[in-house]
């Protein structure tokens, strides 16, 4: 399948479940594997059985980047890292960076307020405020004179793994012009981070971002803190994992609301009513059901994290099948996301699909944007409160409908990415208080 997965991934792995059923012997360049369908099987494989399964090797692709941090490393060294990063991700501590990304958000609304009309490309323009506010919330107001210098460094970096990730990585150690500029800008975002938690570790200060919780974060069996070079791992994964994902969240949902007015005035309705015209905050959050469904929903149609795989350590039997030792599972959510067994009319966007009740009824595993079990997404709150925060703040104050342009084409690279971007229209928009009398403020 290597060829039919480099040309196009998401087609082939659809027409394999399509044609062969819940589990499907696939190979791909030298590795065999399963491409597993069914909610149960999955669940064997990311949770019940996880320990038998390491990631595969398409992370090596990340690694080069990211070294060892979470996404990347395994078993015991992974286990105690993530259980130093896991209390900068509880809630409490993110509902305590949410003011940045409100505020991220707000200075996103009054620049646009400043353009001149014509049509934007709402996927970089997401791009663009996600990285700002994972730079803000992760590393702090320390960026002072990176800022230009990393945001240039990041896109190389990120576009580089991108456009590799299927390709076996023959050349990956020639010294092309190619591979030579994402060395020089990895070298520019390593010598940032490195000299970032230098001066942290200089001054001692408790900066209430990420990068101060890893810092003071101690294992619980030595008592040690983290190396230098471990602390830089993390955040580096966590720069990869954690902006690009959510601004693609962003993109196709605005993609999908304004191709589905009903669903988006609703959206207005709700935001209107419960504001009442004041920019949202965290504390508003639980108040605004459907905008979080209308994310959960479009995360369904168009995961940002398309694709997840894993190489079995020993011998495994899923859903009847013998799996040998060292072949590799794929779990694939943009194809999970539209089986007619889980989802009627799957192809929809129906936000109340994702209604606490609708919820229930559907088999967990059918519904994996953030993955599950041991290494399910660490950011998931992180990133369900950013764009929650940043659809509220945006949406009440503008309507953005397609532009001319380019056909909107999903691009599967590590990400699920728009091909050409998603032109649109960026209209101001008063909020209808008249809709629900009761919710006009004082
Ligand atoms: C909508 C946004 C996001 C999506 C769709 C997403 C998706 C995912 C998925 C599917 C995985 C599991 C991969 C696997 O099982 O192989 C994952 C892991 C991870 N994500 Fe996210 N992510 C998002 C946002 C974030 C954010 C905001 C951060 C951090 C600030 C983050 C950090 C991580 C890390 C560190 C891991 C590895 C966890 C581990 O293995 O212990 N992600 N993410």
């Amino acid at each position: 399948m290597l060829p039919a997965l480099r040309r196009d991934p998401i087609g082939a792995f659809t027409e394999a479940a399509r044609r062969f059923g819940d589990v499907v012997h696939v190979r791909v360049g030298p590795h065999n594997g399963f491409l597993v369908m069914r909610p149960e099987d999955i669940r064997h494989v990311l949770q019940d059985n996880a320990r038998n399964y390491h990631k595969s090797p398409l992370y090596d692709k990340v690694k080069v980047a990211v070294g060892d941090g979470l996404l990347t490393s395994e078993d015991g060294y992974w286990l105690r890292q993530r259980r130093m990063a896991q209390p900068a991700f509880h809630r409490e501590r993110i509902a305590g960076l949410a003011a940045v990304m409100a505020e991220a958000a707000r200075e996103m609304a009054d620049r646009w307020a400043t353009e001149d009309g014509e049509p934007l490309d709402v996927s970089a323009e997401m791009m663009r405020l996600t990285q700002t506010i994972v730079l803000r919330t992760l590393l702090g107001a320390d960026l002072g004179p990176f800022t230009g210098e990393l945001d240039r460094a990041w896109a190389l970096v990120n576009e580089y793994i991108g456009e590799r990730f299927w390709s076996l990585g023959l050349t990956d150690r020639w010294p092309t012009p190619k591979n030579r500029r994402f060395w020089r800008a990895l070298a520019v975002l390593d010598g940032a981070v490195y000299h970032i938690i230098n001066e942290r570790r200089r001054s001692g200060r408790e900066s209430g971002d990420l990068l101060s919780m890893l810092l003071f974060a101690r294992d619980e069996e030595t008592g040690h803190a983290m190396t230098d070079r471990q602390l830089r791992d993390e955040v580096m994964t966590m720069l990869l994992a954690g902006h690009e994902t959510t601004s693609l969240a962003l993109a196709w949902t605005w993609y999908l609301l304004a191709q589905n007015p009903g669903p988006r005035r609703r959206l207005e309705d709700e935001l209107d009513a419960v504001l009442g015209g004041r920019p949202p905050e965290y504390g508003d959050l639980a108040r605004l059901p459907y905008t979080r469904m209308a994310i959960e929903e479009s995360m369904r149609l168009y995961p940002p994290a398309w694709g997840i795989s894993r190489q079995a350590i020993a011998a495994d039997e899923i859903g009847g099948y013998q799996l040998p030792r060292g072949w590799l599972v794929f779990v694939v959510p943009f194809v999970l996301h539209r089986m007619p067994a889980c989802w009627d009319d799957a192809e929809r966007f129906d936000p109340e699909r994702f209604t606490p009740e609708r919820v229930a009824a559907r088999p967990k595993f059918a519904y994996l944007p953030f993955g599950a079990g041991p290494r399910q997404c660490i950011g998931n709150q992180f990133a369900m409160i950013e764009a929650h925060l940043v659809l509220a703040t945006l949406a009440q104050r503008y309507r953005l409908s397609l532009a001319s342009g380019p056909p909107v084409e999903p691009w599967p690279l590590i990400t699920l990415r728009p091909r050409h971007g998603i032109r649109m229209q960026i209209e101001r928009r008063v909020a209808q208080y008249h809709q629900r009398p009761d919710a006009v403020p004082t």
